[in-house]
C-alpha cells in the first residue's frame, strides 16, 4: 500500500490559499458537488473525468478502494469560500497498465470549476500529482488524451512536460505522455555522471 499523502498548502495566482489533499471519504459530499458542477459546465462531457459512482455510499466505497490501491490516487483542491472549504478542482490518477504494456502506465485527468480557472490551480494539482507519482508509486509513464480544440488544457500539459505522441485525425484528439524519472533512477544517473566525470578510473602507470 502506498504511503499516506499529506496535505499541501499553496497559493493561487491571486494569492488565495488552497489546500491540495488526497480525496478522503469525509470529502465525498463536497467532491460530488464539485464533480456535478464540472459536468454541468462541460455539458456532461464524460471524457473529462474518470467515471465515478452515482450514489454517495458507492462513492465512499470507491474512495476507500482507491486509498488502498497501490498506484491510484485522487487529489482535490480546496479553497476557503467564506463558509468553509469548497472543493474547486479534481485531479485523478489511475493505473491503466494493460497486459502487453512493457512498463507501468497511468492515466491522469484534471478539471477545475470555471469560476476558479486561470488561477494556476490545475497546474498546482497536476504538478503535485506528478511528484507524488514519482515518489509513491511504481508508475513509469503518464498518459492522457486531449481534444484538439482544448487549447488551454493542451498548453497546461505541455507546460508540465507532456509531449504529443499521436493524433486521432478522425476524432480530433491528441495522445500525450510524460515519462517519470523516479528519485532512485535520478540518483543512479547522477552517481554514474559523477563517477565517469570525477573519478579517475585509468589504470595506474
Ligand atoms: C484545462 C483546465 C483544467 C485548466 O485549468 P486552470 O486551473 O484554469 O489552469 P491554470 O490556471 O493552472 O493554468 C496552467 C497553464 O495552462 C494553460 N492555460 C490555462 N488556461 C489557459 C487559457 N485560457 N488559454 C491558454 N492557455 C491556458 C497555460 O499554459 C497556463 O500556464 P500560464 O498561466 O503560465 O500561462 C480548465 O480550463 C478546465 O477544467 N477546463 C474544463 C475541463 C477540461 O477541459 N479538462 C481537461 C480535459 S483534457
Amino acid at each position: 500500500m502506498k504511503t499516506k499523502i499529506k496535505d499541501i498548502e499553496a497559493k493561487t495566482k491571486d494569492s488565495r490559499k488552497i489546500i491540495i489533499s488526497s480525496l478522503s471519504r469525509e470529502d465525498a459530499s463536497d467532491f460530488c458537488q464539485c464533480l456535478n458542477m464540472i459536468m454541468v459546465e462541460n455539458k456532461n462531457d464524460r471524457t473529462l473525468t474518470a467515471s465515478y459512482p452515482n450514489t454517495l455510499e458507492d462513492l465512499k466505497i470507491f474512495i476507500l478502494n482507491v486509498t488502498n490501491s497501490e498506484n491510484d490516487f485522487i487529489l482535490i483542491a480546496k479553497i476557503d469560500s467564506g463558509i468553509g472549504n469548497k472543493v474547486v478542482g479534481i485531479c485523478d490518477f489511475f493505473d491503466s497498465t494493460e497486459e502487453d504494456d512493457s512498463e507501468q502506465v497511468a492515466e491522469i485527468g484534471v478539471s477545475i470549476i470555471s469560476e476558479y480557472q486561470g488561477k494556476g490551480i490545475a497546474y498546482l494539482l497536476m504538478k503535485n500529482c506528478i511528484e507524488i507519482a514519482k515518489t509513491s508509486t511504481n508508475i513509469k509513464k503518464i498518459i492522457l488524451t486531449v481534444k484538439e480544440d482544448k487549447i488551454n488544457a493542451k498548453n497546461l500539459y505541455q507546460k508540465l512536460g507532456f509531449k504529443i505522441t499521436n493524433k486521432n485525425e478522425q476524432k480530433k484528439f491528441y495522445w500525450m505522455e510524460l515519462a517519470l524519472l523516479h528519485f532512485v533512477t535520478l540518483m543512479i544517473i547522477s552517481s554514474f555522471v559523477f563517477f565517469t566525470n570525477y573519478v579517475d578510473v585509468s589504470p595506474p602507470l
